[in-house]
């Protein structure tokens, strides 16, 4: 096994799918440094695109960040190498998130190889899909795709996913009555209106789909103090297929864990033509988040509600540009 030496061109490439990750409300809170001294590339995270309203412990910022870290991992098998990683978060260096060299050529995994057509197809969907059920060999594909980053995915059944949506009602009325998180979420909103922050980051209008007439499904309106003059509605599936992520554990590093499943499950569903749209409101909410577990699962701690279908696949949202997030020392 031969370490790979660190060119600019090979890190930015890899950076570059590492940016495709999705992250709550596309604050994109990753900086990666390259130290071209010791061949290593680290993932740290970034506070200052923290939510502290909606996400006070930062657990939604190292999906984010664990998100990219994958997208990295198939960076490198795109590239013929393979991406050793050390997931290091602690106490006394809580923003040091991860420790990347690269080996190879050798053992490059194939699965991740296969998934990097599907990097800048992904995207969430907001939007209404089809009543279409998804064939169980393929939710088998999704579980284990989880399995593979050491998490679960947990598919609940009609009972649980009735629960589950009356769970994100409540978190929608938590949300409207709390002005704190309002006022996030309008920050990291782009409606085109004046004063609004960089069009880089943050969530575009065109990505807040349609309304929906009677809310039968998990889909977070961003617009719901109505600021968005043409936005249609529309009827959304009656019998949304969901499914939840989780780990047994609730510490930095298997959320950094839960990122990379999440991102792999998506990348997966979206190679097997399945749109896919994701759902943080319940689990902001302490009262409400362990509430949203399958109590027939085995899972301790959701980390997201994901919802799958058929239907459009939603339209890319802008990113950083790299010589942003990247640094080499
Ligand atoms: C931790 C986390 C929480 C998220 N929560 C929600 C959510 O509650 N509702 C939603 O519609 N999208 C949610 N998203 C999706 C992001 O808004 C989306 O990834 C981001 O805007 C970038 O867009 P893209 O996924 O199309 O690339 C979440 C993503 C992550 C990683």
């Amino acid at each position: 096994m031969s370490i790979t030496a660190l060119t600019r061109p090979l890190v930015t490439s890899l950076i570059e799918d590492a940016v495709t990750a999705p992250s709550m409300h596309n604050a994109q809170p990753w900086k990666f440094v390259c130290r071209t001294s010791t061949d290593v590339i680290e993932l740290h995270g970034d506070p200052l695109r923290g939510m502290p309203a909606e996400d006070p412990d930062h657990r939604a910022l190292h999906l984010g960040c664990g998100a990219a870290l994958f997208g990295l991992r198939i960076g490198a098998a795109h590239r013929g190498r393979h991406a050793a990683v050390r997931l290091l978060p602690r106490p006394e260096d809580r923003w040091h998130f991860a420790d990347v060299e690269l080996h190879g050529p050798d053992d490059i995994d194939r699965d991740l190889l296969a998934l990097h057509t599907a990097l800048p197809r992904r995207h969430t969907s907001r939007f209404p899909f089809t009543e279409e059920r998804i064939p169980s060999e393929v939710i088998d594909g999704l579980r284990a795709a989880a399995l593979l980053e050491g998490c679960q995915l947990v598919v609940p059944g009609d009972w649980h996913t009735d629960s589950v949506l009356e769970i994100v009602h409540d978190s929608e009325r938590f949300e409207a009555a709390d002005a704190a998180v309002r006022a996030e979420i309008a920050a990291w909103t782009r409606t085109g209106a004046p004063g609004e922050g960089s069009e880089t980051e943050g969530i575009p209008s065109y990505a807040f789909g349609p309304r929906q007439y009677d809310v039968t499904s998990p889909v977070r309106d961003f617009d719901s103090p109505r600021r968005v003059a043409e936005r249609t509605s529309a009827r959304f599936e009656k019998r949304p297929q969901i499914a939840l992520l989780g780990t047994v554990d609730d510490n930095p590093r298997h959320w950094l864990m839960a990122g990379q499943a999440l991102h792999r499950v998506l990348l997966r569903a979206t190679l097997d033509g399945l749109s896919t749209s994701l759902m943080s409101q319940p689990l902001e909410w302490s009262e409400l988040r362990s509430a949203i577990r399958d109590p027939a699962s085995t899972t301790a701690f959701v980390h997201m509600v994901l919802r799958l279908g058929y239907g459009p696949q939603g339209r890319a949202t802008p990113r950083r540009p790299v010589s942003e997030v990247l640094t080499f020392d």
